[in-house]
């Protein structure tokens, strides 16, 4: 992995994040319909997103090559910094609505708990599943919100999930191609399960605002499904690729490759 590529993106993009002008001089004009759950599954997210990094940097020691155990450290202190922008972000972004931010909320204590119970792939696997989800998410939000607050704050989000799960792609390739054929099926088939409990929970947790934008939340559920797809087949091909090809996305420091279907129509 191009550690020093990642360090540097992710220097410059929470400063973005902590610094973005948010059009707040209008408030806030949703029908409330749609504004409540809004703010709701909003506060949500914002929590998911303040957590700490503790188990990925337990992972990082791990997995990282002892030669570039420092630029690991580094570059997921970063990416847990920006995804600690984000809940800053979120939380403009429901006070703009009107809702309240959370301390707690079930879903968010059932996968912490989970994540003390099984081991610490698991622990990345759900972390990599919120990514997932969360892209998702903010297409959808993108895409079916009018409010311009919250179509800003979901644009940028959107694009910086898909960068995430480029620099997850790079950092689980180191690990899973050390895996037999049989401990690579197994982490595989963990994964998807994980991602399809996961995916249905959120879809029925956050079914009143998907029902609210006009999207049935079993649809949601199905495009969360082709999200891991997609994920699964590239890391696949990652693995298959030569080391050279592996580094080039993030060595380039080039946009991500879109995900292909993220927005597959309103
Ligand atoms: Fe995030
Ligand atoms: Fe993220």
């Amino acid at each position: 992995m191009n550690t020093q590529a990642w360090i540097t993106h992710f220097e410059r993009n929470t400063r973005v994040n902590d610094h973005l002008e948010l059009p707040l001089e209008q408030p806030c004009q949703l029908p409330e319909a749609i504004r409540s759950p809004l703010a709701t599954s909003l506060a949500t997210f914002q929590l998911g997103e303040s957590g700490t990094g503790s188990r990925l940097r337990r992972y990082a020691r791990q997995v990282a090559p002892m030669e570039n155990f420092r630029g690991y450290q580094r570059a997921i202190d970063l990416f847990v910094a920006e995804e600690q922008s984000h809940a800053r972000l979120l939380a403009r972004g429901v006070q703009h609505l009107g809702g309240k931010l959370l301390t707690q909320q079930w879903t968010n204590s059932v996968f912490r708990r989970l994540r003390f119970l099984v081991n610490l792939e698991f622990a990345v696997q759900v972390l990599l599943t919120a990514e997932l989800i969360a892209e998702v998410y903010f297409g959808t939000l993108y895409l079916r919100c009018e409010d311009p607050v919250v179509k800003k704050i979901a644009h940028k989000l959107l694009r910086d999930e898909m960068r995430h799960l480029e620099f997850q792609r790079d950092f689980l390739s180191e690990r899973v191609v050390t895996l037999s054929p049989v401990g690579r099926w197994l982490w595989r088939a963990q994964f998807q399960a994980i991602h399809a409990i996961t995916a249905a929970v959120v879809a029925w947790d956050h079914r009143r605002l998907l029902r609210a934008l006009g999207l049935a939340p079993d649809d949601f559920r199905r495009r969360c499904l082709q999200g891991w797809r997609r994920f699964q087949q590239r890391l696949e091909h990652r693995l298959g690729a030569p080391s050279d090809e592996a580094a080039t996305p993030a060595a380039q420091g080039s946009a991500p490759a879109p995900s292909g279907g993220l927005f597959p129509g309103r």
